[in-house]
């Protein structure tokens, strides 16, 4: 597994600079509850990916497809791929510069628009009440949609982020996005939008993997009642995730991949992973993890892997 790999040849440091000079970069159920959506390729009953209640009402599904750096036909193709096997939250952003890919896989998929959760996400180049409004317009034109499902802050580090959030409320109440939510804020910027008596953030997009398990921000958003969503649930494949002992043993037990006992693992957190693949066989094995649990010595075991610090520097 090439973990750095672009599927458009472009490395991650390229990546982050094609971002044009950017920085580029609930409740909580046990598992099994919830409605889920089918999953019709995937073969078994088992493997139809749970849902989770917001603290708005609206369903999420538990499990979805990661799009950073998936651009192009490439992007298209994965993300056809991956609603063909069931898959139906689709995570994508601005900067990520493939909402036009994954509104083109959205539609090659032949799957209503209502039966997928769609995110994007405003990035801080239009930060700010007006250009959010407009930041939100350019995204959902792109995807070909006319309402997102979720819709978050992406580094909300600076510029007039109450602005933009201000703007995303009223886009909320207009019904042009079901659920508004934030993605590496701070705790005090959670605790000022609980605070301020307006919408509450649905969902907080973070790290999470093993190695930064990021436990007292998983307690905070529990407390508040906000999903917590893991970005780079395999930590990209960094500090040899993929070839980690501990999670080669956990998954012998089971006959599961590393990567399969990741996603088992966040799942039984509580926390929504979106993980990206390019290759359909990884897509299709990401989707095979509701056919096993993990025992508490696992979860004890995968508990010791912490560093309790982010594996991505170069985006703090
Ligand atoms: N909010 C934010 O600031 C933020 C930041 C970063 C990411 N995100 C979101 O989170 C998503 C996921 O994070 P990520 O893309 O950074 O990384 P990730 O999902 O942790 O890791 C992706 C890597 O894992 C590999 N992989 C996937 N499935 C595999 C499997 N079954 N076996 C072996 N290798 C496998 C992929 O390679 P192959 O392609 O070869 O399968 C790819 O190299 C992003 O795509 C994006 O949507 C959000």
């Amino acid at each position: 597994m090439n973990q750095e790999r672009n599927p458009n040849g472009m490395n991650r440091r390229q990546f982050l600079q094609t971002g044009a000079g950017f920085a580029a970069s609930a409740m909580f159920l046990g598992p099994g509850g919830a409605r889920s959506f089918a999953a019709p390729d995937a073969g078994t009953q088992e493997n139809s990916i749970p849902l989770v209640t917001l603290n708005n009402g609206l369903q999420m599904p538990r499990l979805g497809l990661g799009t950073m750096t998936l651009n192009g036909h490439v992007g298209e193709r994965c993300v056809a791929d991956a609603i063909s096997l069931g898959y139906r939250l689709i995570d994508t952003a601005m900067i990520y510069a493939n909402e036009k890919s994954v509104g083109a896989g959205i539609k090659q998929s032949g799957i209503k628009r209502e039966e997928l959760f769609i995110t994007s996400k405003l990035w801080k180049a239009d930060m700010g009440y007006e250009p959010a409004k407009k930041g939100f317009q350019t995204s959902i034109d792109k995807l070909g949609t006319d309402y997102l499902d979720l819709y978050l802050i992406h580094r909300p580090s600076g510029g007039d982020w109450k602005g933009s959030w201000k703007a995303m409320e009223e886009l909320h109440h207009a019904g042009k996005i079901k659920a508004i939510g934030m993605s590496n804020a701070d705790f005090a910027q959670l605790d000022e939008l609980i605070a301020g008596g307006g919408v509450k953030p649905a969902i907080h997009q973070i790290e999470t993997h093993a190695f930064f398990q990021e436990g007292r921000s998983l307690e905070y958003l529990k407390q508040h009642g906000i999903q917590m969503e893991a970005w780079a649930p395999f930590a990209e494949g960094r500090h040899g995730l993929f070839t980690n002992a501990t999670l080669a043993t956990i998954g012998k037990k089971y006959n599961k991949t590393i990567a399969q006992v990741s996603l088992r693992w966040h799942y039984q957190r509580g926390i929504i992973a979106i993980p990206r693949s390019s290759q359909k066989a990884h897509i299709a094995e990401n989707l095979n993890i509701f056919d096993f649990s993990l025992d508490n010595s696992d979860m004890a075991s995968i508990s010791t892997l912490d560093l309790n610090t982010t594996q991505f520097p170069e985006w703090s």
